[in-house]
């Protein structure tokens, strides 16, 4: 198999030894006979993965016994409307939102259906290139809401917002990449697929003290008290998706956890902005203070008009892949999550060299 430098912004890469088990798991898993996704979720094996997954983030995270861990279904997309639901009050519920970006505003419209919501402060004037950082979260809110990493943009909270309402973060994208202290929130969602495993399952960390007080009738399936009791298996989990951010759990877990993965990161981000800022072909389109480790975003400089095409033939042919930015914005996003090995950051960084010895 041809060397991919896989940059995607997600799903995205995962550790090789995590994909070759869990292909294995899919034709037999651990000497059961049975393949993982033809065995029942209530099977012993099942419920063992289940339990170890749930093991593997209270370990790597630090999360209090108060917490509970769950994997559901929906996307961080559902996580938007579940988090209103479960913290905002039935009866004049008032919930506050930092804005920065296309996530944080897909939150904000899911929450209107069910409260007021109060948007502190948006990046939207500067195109989200900034983390807002001048507000206050006035009295009476049921929770304040934000993202933690804008994965199109490209701009990261480097310290988290503090308030007396209880916290929640939208942390899809950079959730296990580096040290948090989980008691600063009351409730963490991310979806799997950057750095945890496949699409399909979305992890929820949340507070059980402060569930079941907002006076609100929540359909089961997005009752996040219901799905502790059922312990995440309140109806048929993704068994897969679990099973393979369990085995990516554990791949952290060997590498020595989240502060080693948060020195790789650093590295990593490091090596490629420093590149982004010494090249005059390169510029980095975010506030140098809000950089995102995970998802750098850069675009060719006038000096570098014209070589558009050329750059993008060069790095595909080096092997790298995923570096065209989103959609939305364009330019170049090289999204870099905890398996992206910092030899991938090289190639491209060497590619990147090579364009401004021959433009
Ligand atoms: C920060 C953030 N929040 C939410 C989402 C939406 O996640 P999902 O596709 O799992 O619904 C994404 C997807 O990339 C994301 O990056």
């Amino acid at each position: 198999m041809a060397k991919v430098h896989n940059f995607s912004a997600g799903p995205c890469i995962l550790p090789h030894e995590v994909l070759h088990k869990a292909s294995q798991s899919v034709i037999e898993l651990d000497g059961t006979g049975l393949s993982l996704i033809e065995m029942s979720h209530r099977s012993k094996e099942f419920v063992a993965i289940m339990e170890r997954a749930r093991e593997l983030v209270k370990e790597l995270l630090g999360v209090p016994d108060n917490y509970s861990v769950l994997f559901l279904q929906g996307g961080a997309s559902l996580g938007f409307y579940m988090a209103a639901a479960n913290f905002m009050k039935n009866e004049g519920g008032k919930a506050a939102y930092l804005d920065t970006g296309t996530w944080s505003t897909g939150a904000i419209k899911e929450a209107k259906l069910l409260g007021e919501v109060i948007t502190l402060a948006s990046g939207k004037d500067v195109n989200y290139t900034k983390i807002p950082k001048n507000y206050t979260v006035p009295s009476g809110m049921d929770y304040l809401h934000f993202t933690s990493n804008n994965t199109i943009f490209g701009t990261q909270f480097k310290s988290f917002p503090k308030s007396d309402a209880p916290l929640i973060c939208d942390m899809s994208s950079d959730i296990f990449s580096k040290k948090i202290n989980v008691a600063d929130f009351d409730l963490i969602y991310a979806g799997a697929q950057k750095n945890m495993g496949p699409a399909g399952t979305t992890v929820y960390i949340v507070n059980r003290d402060k569930l079941g007080k907002t006076g609100r009738a929540i359909p089961s399936m997005l009752d996040l008290a219901l799905q502790h009791e059922k312990e995440s298996m309140y109806n048929t989990p993704p068994v897969f998706a679990i099973y393979v951010s369990m085995l990516t759990l554990e791949w952290l877990k060997s590498i020595g956890g989240i502060s080693e993965i948060e020195k790789r990161n650093e590295a990593k981000a490091k090596l490629l902005y420093d590149e982004i800022d010494r090249n005059p072909l390169f510029k980095g389109t975010t506030a140098v203070e809000d950089r995102s480790l995970m998802n750098p975003t850069f675009v060719l400089t006038e000096e570098a008009a014209g070589h558009e095409e050329k750059f993008d033939k060069m790095w595909k042919a080096a092997g790298v892949s995923g570096i065209s930015g989103h959609r939305s914005v364009g330019g170049y996003r090289a999204s870099m999550y905890n398996a992206l090995p910092i030899e991938s950051v090289k190639v491209l960084v060497d590619v990147m060299k090579e364009l401004e010895k021959n433009a």
